[in-house]
């Protein structure tokens, strides 16, 4: 199992790491175009290999994408992050040409390869790699409900002072500051609905804390978070690698589903061998359903600053 992460920033590197400790791939190649930077990333990792225990091979290459040559699955991480105060939105005019020049160059390297774009704004990349590659939808994903998933359950452990193992809960529509659909009503602590232990008005803080999980750290850290983006990418990799049809909310082009179309937004899919094997429509009620198409609009006004 061969992976390529693009992009040797904070976020790329994170993801690699926690791919070769998780030790399912043989080879790892972290690519970017930063004279040597991806090498000394790859180099740095490697020398973790006997005290973090795995044997998957990381190899750094300064823009030479045949290193990438026949990777089963690629990690779109390049561009650049947002700063503190920025929209992941305000980023389109600089990410947008580079994802579109990259998956380009992947494919020519790996023309079966499957896709995560990770770069923001992530759901309209995701829709612009579709748009101008043409590869099957379903090894097309888009990494953001995952990570907005997490710091979901990070948010009601918090409120529900309880581990987070013991929580579960999802976040659809875009990935965005405005646009991400915590689905409350769905959450669990147990098999026990959230709903059951807090009140509405703590309910609405863990939503609004969650929709600027990103933000909130961009502000802390000057820059964009990497260890639960990485992570999270980790995650879908391993689902993919392994065959483990896991499900998580990943941006996926939707035909109908959930009543919209021509867009990528997050929804829950089953993560297989072949990437995106089942999208998932859930039974929303009235309000998230509502939420979600608000969402839609939000994406699709976004995907119209695209020049595909
Ligand atoms: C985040 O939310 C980078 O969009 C990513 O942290």
């Amino acid at each position: 199992m061969k992976v390529t992460v693009v992009g040797a920033g904070a976020v790329g590197a994170s993801c690699a790491e926690y791919i070769a400790i998780k030790n399912f791939a043989s080879e790892v190649v972290i690519l970017d175009i930063k004279e040597g930077f991806a090498e000394g990333k790859a180099m740095d990792l490697m020398q973790t290999a006997s005290l973090n225990d795995f044997d998957t091979k990381i190899v750094g290459t300064t823009n030479d994408y045949s290193k990438t040559d026949n990777s089963d699955i690629c990690v779109i991480t390049s561009g650049i992050p947002r700063k503190p105060g920025m929209t992941r939105e305000e980023l389109i005019g600089i990410n947008a040409g580079i994802v579109k020049d990259v998956s380009s160059k992947l494919l020519e390297s790996s023309p079966e390869t499957i896709i995560i774009v990770v770069s923001n704004p992530m759901d309209t990349m995701t829709y612009l790699v579709h748009k101008t590659t043409g590869v099957p939808k379903n090894r097309i994903i888009g990494m953001g409900g995952a990570l907005d998933s997490a710091r979901f359950k990070y948010r009601l452990a918090e409120a529900l002072n309880a581990p987070i193992s013991d929580v579960d809960g999802m976040v659809i529509g875009g990935h965005s500051d405005k646009g991400m659909v915590p689905l409350i009503s769905k959450a669990t602590r147990n098999s026990i609905k959230v709903t059951n232990f807090l009140s509405n008005q703590r309910l609405d803080q863990v939503r609004e804390d969650t929709k600027v999980g990103g933000a909130t750290l961009t502000k802390l850290l000057g820059t964009s978070a990497w260890y639960a983006p990485g992570a999270a990418v980790s995650s879908l990799v391993h689902s993919i690698a392994c065959n483990h049809n896991k499900i998580f909310p990943c941006s996926a082009l939707l035909e109908g589903e959930y009543g919209l179309s021509d867009l990528c937004i997050g929804v829950p899919v089953v993560l297989g061998k072949n990437g995106i094997e089942e999208i998932i429509e859930l039974d929303l009620d009235t309000e998230d359903l509502a939420h979600l198409t608000e969402s839609a609009e939000g994406v699709k006004k976004t995907n119209s600053l695209l020049t595909l």
